[in-house]
């Protein structure tokens, strides 16, 4: 038997990242898993800000954010960033990273992250109680060890992602894109 439930955010698994924002003078990190991938050409993410962050005017004075991945080694730092107020706190301090003078944007990349998409804003939209701001990828920061033939190839399973209140490890590999279609009939 089935039950309809009464309408919830319940998609998951999302990825869990960590946004940096603001620039060289001011700047904040926030933990956010309502973001994914948009648009191929030009390639572009959206990142879902309530309106009570403290991050959500940096991105808006600026027009820029940073996405940075997560492995399993930054799992603490996202959680940390993701509990406290840059209102109240250095978020780089107190959860032990370190800025990255951003190349393409204003705002820092987190030098601990294998990988940091910078992004321009290109579209605003308000739903209600978060703002949506959709982020045109205009370079992308990586660390040389997870980089073959000039595209990022990180390990299976190293990436941390968000279910409903719980953290997961990405896990092992299942398949590759594609699989079924070379599959024997
Ligand atoms: C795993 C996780 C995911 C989160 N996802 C979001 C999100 O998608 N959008 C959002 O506005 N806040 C999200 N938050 C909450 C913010 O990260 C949190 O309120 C943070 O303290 C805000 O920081 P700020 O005030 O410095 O901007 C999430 C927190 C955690 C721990």
């Amino acid at each position: 038997m089935k039950i309809d439930l009464k309408p919830s955010t319940y998609l998951a698994p999302v990825p869990a990242v960590m946004v940096t924002c603001g620039d060289a003078r001011e700047n904040n990190i926030i933990t956010l898993a309502w973001v994914g991938t948009v648009n191929s050409e030009p390639p572009v993410v959206s990142i879902s800000v309530r309106y009570s962050r403290h991050s959500l005017p940096l991105i808006e004075r600026t027009g820029e954010f940073t996405v940075n991945l997560v492995t399993k080694e930054l799992l603490h730092a996202t959680d940390v960033c993701g509990t406290i107020s840059g209102r109240d706190r250095d978020k780089f301090e107190a959860a032990g990273l370190t800025r990255g003078a951003g190349r393409a944007v204003g705002c820092p990349y987190i030098a601990e992250s294998p990988a940091s998409l910078e992004c321009k804003v290109i579209k605003r939209v308000d739903l209600g109680t978060h703002a949506v701001f959709f982020g045109e990828i205009v370079n992308v920061v990586a660390d040389e060890a997870v980089v073959k033939n000039g595209r990022l190839a990180l390990e299976a399973g190293r990436l941390v992602a968000y279910e409903n209140g719980k953290y997961l490890y990405t896990g092992e590999q299942a398949g590759t894109y594609g699989y079924t279609a070379k599959e024997k009939k």
